[in-house]
Formats: structure tokens, C-alpha cells, sequence
């Protein structure tokens, strides 16, 4: 069977974008794969150093996780901070990594533009951790999006390297994951072509949103005047609206709201009323699921360490056969 790997940064509540973007798949994969998935906390220390605030995100991201249909009993569900041997494989794989390839990396020279007073280390690093992460269950596949592609490859990079390096096969060479075709993108309420939350908190729509707060947010989303000639080309605020939809509604109502677009006849209002209906029946078997764990701390702990404990049969394993490969002394 194969390995799979993915993890999410606790930065904040999940949102629509993000299930459909990364949850959606995993929840698919856990069926056919050896599935583990992590709540990459050390990854958001890069950027985010209290780990006070941490600790609650990491705890709703478990509960966004569980309630959009992880399940604990057939996927490994975990911590990321829970596995110290993440940190050890991180440990030697900085030992390949080379400092220009770090600096080249895209993300890594977004962060310094956006936070010229914090350009630490862990954020030169971030690759290096993130490979760790995936070569530690030494994985087949990894479910990301797209902004992750590059990371990947590093990924592959070191695990190659490290093939070469010591003369042997033993990393496998994981490759980014996706259902193909299906990929649909959740683009923000705010008119920008993609939902997320450290660029704009209005144009999320979260899991864990009350249908009350979605119904806002949505009658709130950016559109226009609406077309003046038939089959106009849509402006991307109404492209976005219409791409929500095709996540969210069925075929029929899509259909419906285009035809009224070709002929000049839609009224924004009623759209968003539609679509609000259609994410709030969407997310209302998630967000009921949610209310309930959250007040299920014992539940939530168990899970978290039922999947470490899984977690560590597989993590152990790996370092000590990269430990040996490498040649480190262990009496
Ligand atoms: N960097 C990823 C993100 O921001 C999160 C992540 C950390 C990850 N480690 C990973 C994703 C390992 C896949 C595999 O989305």
C-alpha cells in the first residue's frame, strides 16, 4: 500500500478553500493509502512564536480535521511537535541542504518581504523541515496545492540527494498529489482569485462559520452592477461567485444563474442568497460535528495520542535506518 503525507499549518480556522483545496483528498485517500496526516505546528512557530495561540489553532484544526471526515481509525492523525523524531531527521537533512538552494526558494523570499524584522533561520529552513516531515514515513505521495510545488520538489531534491550521498535507494522520491481534473479553486468573497485567510478574513468562509455569519459574509461579497450586453465576459469578482457555486450547488442552479447572466437579467442578490443556502448546506453537517467536539477535550487528546503514538512506530523506524545508512555512532 502506498505512503501518503500532508499537513496542515495551524494558522487559524479551516475554510472552504482549504477543503476543498487539501481535506477533500485526504478524506478520499484514506481509503486507499497508508494515510498520514499532521498539524504542522513548528512550521507556523517560523512565523508565529507564541506557542499560547498555537495551542488553541492546533486544537481547532484536530476538530476542523475530524469533522470534515478524517478518521482517526484509518488514517494516523498528529502533531507534528508530538514526533521528536521529525526534528531529528530535520537535524540531518540541514547537513544537505545547500544555502543557495534555501535562498532561491519562493516562499522563503515572500516571508522576508512581508517580515523583514523576523528573518530567522527556521524560515531559511522551512523546506528542510517540511521534507523531514514527508521522508519520515517515507511517503509516496504528498496531497498539496499548487503554492506547494516547489517545496516538494526540494523535498525530492534532498531525498535524492541523500540517495546519493550514502549509496543506497532507501528514501523513495515522493511526488505532489492531486485528484487531477477535480481540482476546483475556492477563490475569496473579496474579488481576489484565491480564499485565504492572511490575505483578507472577510473573504473566508470557514468550517466552523455559524449559518448566520456565512449568510453575512457571502450578501457581502464583492460583485457589480451586473452585465450590460449578453454573454459579456465575467469580471473576476463574478467569475468568483459563479466558480463558489460550481463548488457548492448543483449543476441545475449554476445552469440557471448563468443563463440569467447571458441574458442580462441576474440579480446579484438572489444569487448570493442561493449560494449562501447552498455552502450553509454544505457545511452544516461539519459545523454541527464541530460544536460537538469541541467540548469533547478527552476525546480530542485521545485521538492526538492514539496518532502519535502510530506516528512514532513509523518515525522511529526511519531514523534508525537513516541513522545507520549515515553511519552515526549509537552506543
Ligand atoms: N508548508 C505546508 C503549507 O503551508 C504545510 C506543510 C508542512 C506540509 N509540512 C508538510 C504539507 C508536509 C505537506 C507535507 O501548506
Amino acid at each position: 500500500m502506498e505512503t501518503v503525507v500532508s499537513g496542515i499549518r495551524p494558522t487559524g480556522f479551516l475554510h472552504l478553500g482549504n477543503y476543498f483545496g487539501a481535506l477533500r483528498n485526504f478524506i478520499k485517500m484514506q481509503d486507499e493509502a497508508n494515510c498520514f496526516f499532521f498539524i504542522a505546528d513548528y512550521h507556523s512557530l517560523t512565523t508565529h512564536p507564541k506557542g499560547s495561540e498555537l495551542n488553541t489553532h492546533i486544537k481547532n484544526v484536530l476538530i476542523d480535521y475530524l469533522a470534515a471526515g478524517l478518521d482517526p481509525d484509518k488514517s494516523t492523525l498528529y502533531v507534528q511537535s508530538d514526533l521528536p523524531e521529525t526534528a531529528e531527521l530535520y537535524l540531518l537533512l540541514n547537513m544537505l541542504a545547500y544555502l543557495g538552494e534555501l535562498e532561491r526558494c519562493v516562499s522563503f523570499k515572500e516571508k522576508v518581504r512581508k517580515h523583514p524584522d523576523n528573518v530567522n533561520a527556521g524560515l531559511l529552513t522551512y523546506p528542510v523541515l517540511q521534507a523531514a516531515d514527508i521522508l519520515i514515513h517515507n511517503a509516496d505521495k504528498v496531497p498539496v496545492g499548487k503554492d506547494q510545488l516547489q517545496h516538494l520538489e526540494m523535498a525530492r531534491d534532498f531525498a535524492q540527494r541523500f540517495n546519493h550521498i550514502y549509496e543506497t535507494e532507501y528514501f523513495k522520491l515522493p511526488v505532489a498529489y492531486n485528484f487531477g481534473n477535480e481540482l476546483i479553486k475556492i477563490p475569496g468573497l473579496d474579488g481576489s482569485t484565491k480564499m485565504s485567510k492572511s490575505d483578507n478574513e472577510a473573504s473566508c468562509v470557514y468550517l466552523s462559520d455559524a449559518p448566520e455569519t456565512i449568510r453575512k459574509k457571502v450578501m457581502k461579497a464583492v460583485s457589480d452592477s451586473g452585465p450590460t450586453e449578453p454573454h459579456q465576459e465575467k469580471p473576476q469578482a463574478i467569475e468568483n461567485l459563479f466558480q463558489l457555486m460550481q463548488a457548492v450547488s448543483t449543476s441545475e442552479t449554476l445552469q440557471f444563474f448563468e443563463e440569467q447572466y447571458n441574458t442580462c437579467q441576474i440579480r446579484y442578490g438572489d444569487m448570493k442568497k442561493q449560494l449562501a443556502e447552498d455552502i450553509i448546506a454544505f457545511t452544516t453537517p461539519i459545523y454541527e460535528k464541530i460544536l460537538e467536539l469541541r467540548s469533547n477535550d478527552t476525546y480530542l487528546r485521545s485521538v492526538a495520542q492514539k496518532g502519535a503514538e502510530k506516528a512514532h512506530e513509523s518515525a522511529s523506524k526511519t531514523v534508525r535506518q537513516v541513522r545507520e545508512i549515515i553511519g552515526v555512532r549509537s552506543i
